[in-house]
C-alpha cells in the first residue's frame, strides 16, 4: 500500500477496474489450463496431466514416430480407428511417397486432417498438403523442436510477465497479509516462470527434469490463485476499519 491506500479503501472505480482485469485474466488462466489438458494432457493418450505427458511433449516418445504418437494421443479423435491404423501402418512401412496415394493414406489425410493442417485453415499448424511436412513427422519422435521451444519460450516470457506485472501491481495494495508473504507471492510467478521454461529445455535433453516443469507450473498457479483471492477479498469483503497487517511505510 502506498500513502495509506489499500485495496479496501481505494475508490469504487479503481476497484471496478482491478476486479474487471482480475476476472478476465482469471478466465484466461482457466482457458490456458484447459488447453494444456487437451494438448500436453493427451500426449500419453490418457486424459489428465502426468509426468509422462510432459516427457512425451518435450523429450518425445522415442519408441515411436510423431505421427503415430499424436494419432494415439491428442489426434486420436480426428479419424476413425481403421483410418488411424492405416496411417500408422504406412508410417511404419517407411512413409514412402510412392505408396502415399496408392495405399489410400492421402485420402485419409484429405478427409480428416487438412481441415486444420493446411495453409487455408490458417491455424498455424504444420501444413499436411505438402508431403515433406508429413514425411518430417514420420521420423522418431524427439519431442518439441528447437524452433517451437524458442517460439513458445519467448511468447510465454513476455506474455506471462506482462500479466503478472499487473496482477502484482494490484496485489501491492493488499494489506491483510504480512509484507514477507506479500513479497514472496509477488516474486513467485516470475521465479516459477523462469524455472518452468528452463525445465522445458532441460526436459528436451533429459526426461528427469519433467518434475521441474510441474513444480514451476504449480508455483505459478498457486501464486496466481493466492493473489487473486486475497485481492478480491480485500476489495469487496474486508471491512474498511480493519487494521492493516502489511505496513511498508
Ligand atoms: C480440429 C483440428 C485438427 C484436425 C482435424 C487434425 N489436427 Fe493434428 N493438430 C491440431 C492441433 C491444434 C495440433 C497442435 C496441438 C497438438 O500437438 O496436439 C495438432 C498437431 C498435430 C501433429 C503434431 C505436429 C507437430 O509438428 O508438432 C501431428 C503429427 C498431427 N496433428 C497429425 C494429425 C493427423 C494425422 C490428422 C488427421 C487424422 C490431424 N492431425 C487432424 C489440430 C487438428
Amino acid at each position: 500500500m502506498i500513502n495509506g491506500y489499500n485495496l479496501t479503501n481505494i475508490g469504487i472505480s479503481l476497484k471496478v477496474l482491478f476486479t474487471s482485469y482480475l476476472c478476465v485474466v482469471g478466465i484466461g488462466y482457466m482457458m490456458a489450463f484447459t488447453q494444456i489438458l487437451f494438448t500436453h494432457g493427451m500426449a500419453d493418450g490418457k486424459f489428465g496431466l502426468s509426468v509422462d505427458d510432459i516427457v512425451y511433449s518435450y523429450y518425445g516418445d522415442r519408441t515411436g514416430t510423431l505421427i503415430e504418437n499424436k494419432l494415439n494421443g491428442s489426434m486420436k479423435d480426428m479419424a476413425e480407428d481403421h483410418d488411424r491404423l492405416e496411417i500408422i501402418k504406412w508410417v511404419r512401412e517407411g512413409a514412402e511417397e510412392s505408396t502415399f496415394e496408392s495405399s489410400g493414406v492421402k485420402m485419409i489425410f484429405e478427409n480428416n486432417c487438412f481441415a486444420c493442417h493446411s495453409a487455408e485453415a490458417e491455424m498455424g499448424l504444420p501444413d499436411f498438403t505438402k508431403f515433406e511436412n508429413i514425411k518430417e513427422r514420420a521420423k522418431q519422435d524427439t519431442g518439441a523442436t528447437f524452433s517451437s521451444l524458442t517460439r513458445v519460450s519467448h511468447i510465454h516470457l513476455f506474455g506471462i510477465s506482462f500479466i503478472f506485472f499487473f496482477v502484482g501491481v494490484i496485489f501491492v495494495f493488499a494489506s491483510s497479509v504480512p509484507v514477507w508473504l506479500k513479497s514472496a507471492a509477488i516474486a513467485m510467478p516470475f521465479i516459477s516462470q523462469v524455472m518452468d521454461i528452463a525445465s522445458w529445455w532441460l526436459t528436451k535433453f533429459d526426461p528427469v527434469f519433467a518434475w521441474l516443469v510441474i513444480i514451476g507450473g504449480s508455483g505459478m498457479g498457486l501464486a496466481f490463485a493466492f493473489m487473486w483471492f486475497v485481492s478480491m477479498y480485500e476489495m469487496w469483503f474486508r471491512k474498511k476499519g480493519e487494521q492493516p497487517v502489511a505496513d511498508e511505510q
